[in-house]
């Protein structure tokens, strides 16, 4: 193995591998977004949640990454619930004990979160934290979500979670400017009612 390769391994496992995301000095509550997305949308979302309270933002990411067409997706995706799979996840969060807000994003796949989330719930220790669950969807908005989430992670205190449209499955569609003032305007409003932002 040369130097160089080392070195470049180094640093895709620091950046892609392993996060220890940034601390908080001033006494206020540690918040995270961690957020799955295979086509974008969630990503939109968790990224306007992470600039409006000022948290750190993490991607939770599959080792096997997912077709990009729709029909070997979907079926995937639903494979994938009914064996009540744990995909390997090929990134993790470092310091979790560090924070006390937790905002955790997915897209609605067949009613409720992918898999993925399941394994991400499982991997930490959740208890006394605070967990607020948002989505995207094309119509079911949280379907049965929150509760399953609730049944993984019984020790944490799961504030209202938020469904924002996302539109046709699997195509990415809150990427413009105007699609991502609405969110906006949703996330905000949300965060007001959670207490979040003044
Ligand atoms: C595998 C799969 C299953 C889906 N199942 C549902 C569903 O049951 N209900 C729903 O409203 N939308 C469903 N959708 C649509 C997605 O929730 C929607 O497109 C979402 O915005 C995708 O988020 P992303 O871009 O962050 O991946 C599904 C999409 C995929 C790819």
């Amino acid at each position: 193995m040369t130097k160089k390769f080392l070195l470049f391994a180094l640093t895709f496992f620091c950046v892609e591998g392993f996060m220890e995301l940034g601390a908080q000095s001033d006494g206020r509550n540690k918040i995270l977004v961690a957020y799955f997305s295979e086509s974008g949308n969630t990503r939109v979302v968790a990224q306007v949640i992470e600039s409006a309270v000022g948290a750190d933002i993490f991607e939770i990411k599959t080792v096997q990454t997912y077709p990009k067409e729709y029909n070997p997706l979907i079926t995937l995706a639903q494979k994938e619930q009914r064996e009540n799979a744990r995909p390997a996840l090929s990134t993790r969060v470092g310091n979790m004990d560090s924070y006390d807000v937790i905002f955790v994003g997915y897209p609605n796949w067949w009613g409720t979160m992918p898999m993925a989330l399941f394994t991400f719930l499982e991997q930490y220790d959740f208890a006394g934290k605070t967990i607020i669950p948002f989505c995207t969807h094309n119509g079911s908005r949280l379907g049965s979500s929150v509760n399953d989430l609730k049944k993984l992670i019984p020790k944490a205190a799961v504030l209202e979670g938020l469904a924002i449209r996302g539109g046709r499955s699997g195509s990415f569609e809150l990427g413009g400017q105007r699609e991502r003032d609405a969110v906006q305007k949703e996330v905000d409003a949300w965060l007001r009612r959670l207490g979040m932002v003044n």
